[in-house]
């Protein structure tokens, strides 16, 4: 593995030893034994031209638990707010020495701009995706696989058979949805979207996952519940302005989760509207809610990518 641009590049060898090693980092980070420095010496830089908490200081930490120089590139206080393109930055930092460039974009095509453009200064570079508009979020969907495997006590080649997750919110906008459902199915989980009609993904889009736009028809027995935010940034109209009408039709809430399995866990994968797609209480429910198990993954995850890449 050279680059990591979309799991649908990885074969499922390289996508079951990914998630099996992101076990591993994370029972090593819980018993807080050092991490090899498979990366010592190594050049990191985060570039991210869209916000970020998680992904941002995971990719940080994790460059810097296998002993990378990590620089986290202050885009607004940067040259491309004198004009400079995405490309040139790109290749200065492959000159600046860079053996990877950590990118998140809103713009779908992003990535593969930024390989095009690592590829050609010949430094060999490595690109890793951190989420690229609606297009895919590759680390999200393994960390949230290894959230599921780590709750469930399974290792990669068990996968996810026998699991029902219903994804519930803004499906049409979300990279997360667009990465995980796929490896979710690819791991053998059974996947239902739930989302009002406008908020459902295109006709053809996430195959092998069945639709609905009603909630508690989508959550029946579902044995895992991810919500999704509602990504107001990514519409071109306000589709959906009443939030408590919307809480009220398609927010993970108590009285929704009642349809799901008994104890069935819930996930987000963060930043959440409280109170919008997912009631308070559910997301801070310990036993019920995966929330804070997903950010602690999203370390090990990124430690097992880096260090899978470049170690
Ligand atoms: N889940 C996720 O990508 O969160 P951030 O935008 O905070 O990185």
């Amino acid at each position: 593995m050279e680059h990591l641009t979309e799991l649908g590049a990885l074969s499922d060898e390289e996508v079951r030893a990914l998630l099996d090693l992101s076990l591993d980092r994370r029972a090593q980070l819980d018993r807080h034994e050092e991490i090899p420095p498979a990366l010592q010496g190594r050049l990191q830089f985060n570039l991210f031209f869209e916000d970020s908490t998680r992904t941002n200081l995971s990719f940080e930490v994790a460059g810097k638990y296998l002993g990378a120089i990590v620089s986290v590139v202050p885009v607004v206080a940067s040259s491309i707010h004198k004009g400079e393109s995405q490309r040139d930055t790109i290749q200065t930092l492959c000159a600046q020495g860079a053996d990877l460039i950590v990118l998140r974009s809103g713009e779908s095509g992003a990535i593969g701009a930024a390989l095009d453009a690592a590829r050609d200064t010949g430094y060999g570079t490595s690109i890793v995706n951190a989420g690229e508009g609606a297009y895919g979020h590759p680390t999200q969907a393994l960390l949230d696989a290894a959230t599921l495997l780590h709750a469930t006590g399974r290792r990669a080649d068990e996968g996810l058979s026998g699991l029902t997750i219903a994804i519930c919110g803004d499906i049409a906008h979300s990279r997360v949805a667009a990465s995980g459902v796929p490896l979710f199915l690819r791991l053998g989980a059974e996947v239902r979207l739930v989302a009002p009609e406008e908020l459902l993904p295109d006709k053809g889009r996430l195959p092998g996952a069945s639709r609905t736009t009603d909630r508690a028809e989508g959550l029946s027995g579902a044995d895992v519940v991810m919500a999704l935010r509602v990504q107001k940034e990514r519409m071109e109209r306000d589709l959906y302005t009443g939030s408590a009408d919307y809480h009220r039709d398609y927010g993970v809430t108590w009285d929704a989760l009642a349809a799901a399995a008994p104890g069935a866990l819930v996930m987000h994968p963060g930043p959440m509207n409280r109170d919008i797609e997912i009631a308070s209480g559910v997301a801070d429910d310990p036993d019920r809610s995966l929330i804070l198990s997903q950010v602690r993954q999203g370390v090990a995850t990124r430690i097992a990518v880096l260090e899978t890449l470049k170690g």
